[in-house]
């Protein structure tokens, strides 16, 4: 089952629900709206507006890098970047559960003929070094050539150490591949090692950030890289329909939440790992939590009326199957957190094994 299940056209949400599906599902606060009205804004297209200048300047110097661009989604952020890097007929090595191998459409297929070799990762999500090395193909006519490795961090939750990024990241750059890392939650792996952004960012060149995850922003990724590259994906962002113009607004949600909401971070990571000794406490399934997510596997025939009982109580988690994904983030306080475990309570109370 995917982890899309029941979680997509479900019809509008009540914003009192505690929606535990996802961290995309947070929705601006007074203050980001405020801000989002107020924003100074020009042409994009024309390189004009100050508001997605300051973000992107913003976001390449916290990155250690040369330049940045503001995209309006992560998939096209990766895809431009993949098509920046690898020309049609070209391969990027990709974690066989990474995002853009499972989840962005095979976008780099359809529209870069790219070719996309899936390989397998470990239970920690990371790609060894040994992995990578041996699905680097020989520079021979038969094969595609091996152009890009495409790194991930968090996977799934699960965060990677810097050690093992930059091991995987050093045999790759050994064989003269360029290195992409997709970091839709890029300040929830920081924050779990404890590192700086510009640690993280260095084992790659090119790496896209999610605004409109964890960071609480309604839209946008960045990517940065150096300067050449980015220009390179400034021009297939146009060719993608991804150029807006007095896209200022949505930039200053993205600066607001990049200077608000990193640090608190912290406190989903907390919620998570109490949600998590709740259900292990219940002792009624696995319960698998690292960063903000927790992948919890109760008795298959709970799956349903267990999801039924928690909306009846206002908790909405994910259809999965047969691990259900909760995902803690800026819309889910102490108070609501409480609901949900007091929902997981009253359901195994009612529903002994
Ligand atoms: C790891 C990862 N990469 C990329 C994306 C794509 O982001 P977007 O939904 O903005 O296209 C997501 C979205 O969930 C993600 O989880």
């Amino acid at each position: 089952m995917s982890l899309y299940s029941g979680m997509t056209r479900t019809g509008a949400v009540s914003e009192r629900a505690c929606d535990l599906r996802s961290d995309t599902v947070t929705r601006p606060d007074e203050e980001m709206r405020t801000i989002i009205a107020t924003a100074k804004v020009g042409d994009d297209v024309y390189g004009e507006d100050p508001t997605a200048l300051r973000l992107e300047a913003a976001m390449a110097e916290c990155l250690g890098k040369e330049a940045a661009v503001f995209f309006p989604t992560g998939t096209q952020s990766n895809l431009a970047a993949l098509m920046a890097h690898c020309g049609r007929g070209d391969e990027a090595i990709v974690g066989n559960r990474y995002h853009i191998y499972c989840d962005e459409a095979a976008g780099a297929a359809v529209l870069a003929g790219i070719s996309l070799c899936p390989v397998t990762i470990e239970a920690g999500g990371q790609i060894t070094p040994n992995t990578v090395a041996s699905a680097i193909k020989d520079d021979d006519p038969h094969y595609a050539h091996s152009r890009l490795l495409c790194l991930e961090n968090t996977v799934g939750g699960r965060v990677i150490t810097l050690d093992k990024m930059r091991a995987t990241s050093k045999v790759a750059k050994d064989h003269g591949l360029a290195i992409h890392l997709d970091g839709a939650r890029f300040f929830n792996a920081i924050t779990a090692l404890e590192c700086t952004p510009v640690a993280l960012a260095g084992v790659a060149d090119t790496v896209s950030v999610c605004l409109s995850k964890g960071l609480g922003a309604p839209v946008g990724s960045i990517l940065a890289g150096t300067a050449k590259i980015i220009a390179k994906a400034r021009r297939n962002r146009k060719i993608l329909g991804g150029a807006m113009r007095q896209v200022g607004v949505l930039a200053a949600a993205g600066l607001h939440a990049l200077e608000n909401n990193v640090d608190r971070l912290t406190e989903d990571h907390r919620r998570a790992a109490v949600l998590a000794e709740a259900l292990r406490a219940l002792n009624v399934g696995t319960v698998c939590a690292d960063t903000n997510m927790i992948f919890f596997t109760p008795a298959p025939r709970h799956h349903v009326s267990l999801r039924n009982h928690m909306a009846k109580a206002g908790v909405l988690i994910g259809g999965q199957s047969p691990s259900i994904r909760m995902v803690l983030h800026k819309d889910i306080d102490d108070v609501r957190l409480d609901q949900a475990i007091t929902a997981f309570q009253a359901y195994y109370h009612d529903h002994q094994l």
